[in-house]
């Protein structure tokens, strides 16, 4: 059986743990495509080579990087993923990865869009700026990060003005996705939610 699920939205909005959740409970492959984007941001700055080289020429290895979690990736990833040639060196494994038997749930801010416009259920996850940035700030707090709540808010504010202003598969929508907003919703009850949409469809 092929079946993809699509969830986009910006940083911090609940969208991977909500993507992780509903692959384990239906037993979906799982793919958490900002990796490719921070691996890819790493890779360049490190090996100081072309992003598209660097995008072309991943491996494995690169996706298990302890450091990929890190405020520092998700710059670098948000730069070059404005970048056309490496967005389209990252399009075929994805889209391969999305047709696998066994279904497939694929987290990210264009796979409505450009990576997978016919997936079967399409999710687009948001939540306020303020209930975002506290969300990531607990996170680095617990990772022993020493960035404030002032300084966590204002990176996210910068990437997902990138994210969604850019021209290449800018952050939005896909036709006929439906939205979950998850500022007053605990995890548990914005993964039934999105498991009710994808019953319907199965
Ligand atoms: O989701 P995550 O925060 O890991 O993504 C890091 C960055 O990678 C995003 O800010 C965005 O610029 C980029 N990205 C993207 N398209 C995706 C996934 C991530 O442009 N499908």
């Amino acid at each position: 059986m092929r079946f993809t699920v699509a969830i986009d939205g910006p940083a911090a909005s609940g969208k991977g743990t909500i993507a992780r959740a509903l692959a384990a409970r239906f037993g979906f492959a799982h793919l958490d495509t900002g990796l490719l984007y921070r691996a890819t941001g790493l890779r360049a700055a490190e090996a100081g080579i072309d992003p598209a080289a660097a995008a072309a020429s991943l491996r494995e290895a690169d996706l298990a990087r302890p450091d990929l979690r890190g405020a520092e990736a998700a710059e670098a990833a948000s730069r070059v993923a404005a970048l056309p040639e490496v967005r389209d060196a990252l399009l075929v494994f994805q889209r391969n990865f999305a047709a696998r038997e066994g279904g497939a749930v694929l987290d990210g801010r264009d796979i409505g869009t450009v990576i997978c416009p016919d997936a079967e259920v399409k999710i687009f996850v948001v939540a306020s700026p303020e209930e975002r940035a506290r969300r990531r700030h607990a996170e680095f707090v617990a990772a022993g990060d020493p960035r404030t709540l002032a300084e966590v808010a204002e990176d996210l504010r910068i990437r997902d003005e990138r994210d969604a202003g850019r021209a290449a598969a800018p952050l939005k929508p896909g036709a006929g996705a439906r939205l979950l907003d998850t500022t007053e919703m605990s995890i548990d009850a914005a993964v039934a939610q999105a498991a009710r949409w994808i019953n319907e469809q199965l």
